[in-house]
């Protein structure tokens, strides 16, 4: 059986982007693997978050991937910073972590191109810490999006170098997760291809039904097809994608059908589309209300969490300081 780790960043909330294109794929996936999802909570520490909103984000996310279908009875969904093992086996894979090749990496050139003020150490040594992530349970299942695949290349490389130069085979290749045929496209509806929190044009899984209508009402559309069948301008064809995602195959075929005959009236379809994504979207939020308030049932997930992920973690920990001569009196 695979083991799946993925890494949650802590900041932000999450759009209807990353429930389909991410979280409904962890939602299934969670019970054809052994998984394990975090939120990196040390990570997000390179950036200098105030200390007085760091664990409120935490806490947000946390409720929100669990109102999204996450069960802590079926994977270990933990906090990274209450398993400080990964402190310790982050500074063992940094003596093999070579600081020109850290130096490198797109990720950092990025943040110090940036934020020249802000060049810490903790960036510098962020794969390193990502690679303790993902080795720590010898995941061999890592899903990751396009700008964190140079990270997991570098996991793997720090694997094969600490086998290679200690003469074991102890880590596995961590390769990428990929959804293959489920990888789903939520596109922006200001006529943009994606809907993405830079992008600025995400709709919320805590976003109220109004907000939700409102966002959907004001959708890019254009004056509406003169001949049947005419081709579709790419903002009508985003209004068809996120139809096709959010409503049943019929009313998508209703639309289309009236598209083809000269005969839609997008503000018709956009209202069906705005009912549509609150049916998805407002039980999630009402979840993610219940547990917010839920102090109990929290604490008690992560607690959980952290016991199981600090046994895997202190497995490892005591077999890679064995194999570096580290031994105990
Ligand atoms: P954002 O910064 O917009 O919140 P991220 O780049 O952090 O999104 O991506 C988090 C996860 O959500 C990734 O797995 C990514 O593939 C997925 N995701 C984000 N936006 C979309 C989208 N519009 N369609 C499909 N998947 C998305
Ligand atoms: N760097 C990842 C991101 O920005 C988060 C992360 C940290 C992660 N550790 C990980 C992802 C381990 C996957 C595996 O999204």
């Amino acid at each position: 059986m695979e083991t799946v780790l993925s890494g949650i960043r802590s900041t932000g909330q999450l759009h209807l982007g990353n429930y389909y294109g991410a979280l409904k794929n962890f939602v299934k996936m969670q019970h054809d693997a052994r998984c394990y999802f975090f939120i990196a909570d040390y990570h997000s520490l390179t950036t200098h978050p105030d200390p007085s909103a760091l664990h409120g984000n935490v806490r947000n996310a946390l409720a929100e991937y669990l109102a999204a279908g996450l069960d802590p009875n079926v994977a270990t969904i933990y906090v990274q910073s209450d398993v400080p093992q990964v402190a310790e086996l982050s500074l063992l894979l940094s003596m093999h972590a070579y600081v020109g090749e850290l130096e490198r990496t797109v990720s950092f050139k990025d943040k110090i191109r940036k934020h020249p003020e802000n060049v810490n150490a903790g960036l510098l040594t962020y794969p390193v810490l990502m690679a303790a992530d993902i080795l720590m349970h010898r995941a061999t299942r890592v899903p990751v999006g396009k700008d964190q695949e140079q990270h997991l290349e570098m996991t793997r490389k720090f694997a094969r170098r600490f086998n290679s130069i200690y003469g074991v085979d102890y880590f596995p290749e961590s390769l990428p997760y990929n959804f293959g045929n489920d990888l789903v496209k939520v596109p922006g509806l200001d006529g943009s291809g994606k809907m993405g929190k830079s992008e600025g044009n995400g709709i919320y899984l805590v976003d109220s039904d109004k907000e939700i209508s409102k966002k959907v009402m004001k959708a890019v559309s254009d004056g509406g097809p003169t001949e049947p069948h005419q081709v579709m301008a790419d903002p009508i064809q985003n209004l068809f994608s996120i139809m096709s995602i959010v409503s049943t195959p019929d009313t998508y075929s209703y639309f289309m059908d009236k598209y083809n005959s000269c005969e839609i009236r997008y503000g018709d379809m956009k209202k069906q589309i705005a009912a549509d994504m609150i049916s998805v979207i407002s039980p999630i939020r009402e979840r993610i209300v219940e547990i917010k308030s839920n102090d109990k049932y929290i604490n008690e997930v992560v607690a959980d969490g952290a016991s199981k992920a600090r046994e895997s973690a202190n497995a490892t920990i005591k077999d890679v300081r064995e194999i570096m001569g580290i031994k105990s009196f």
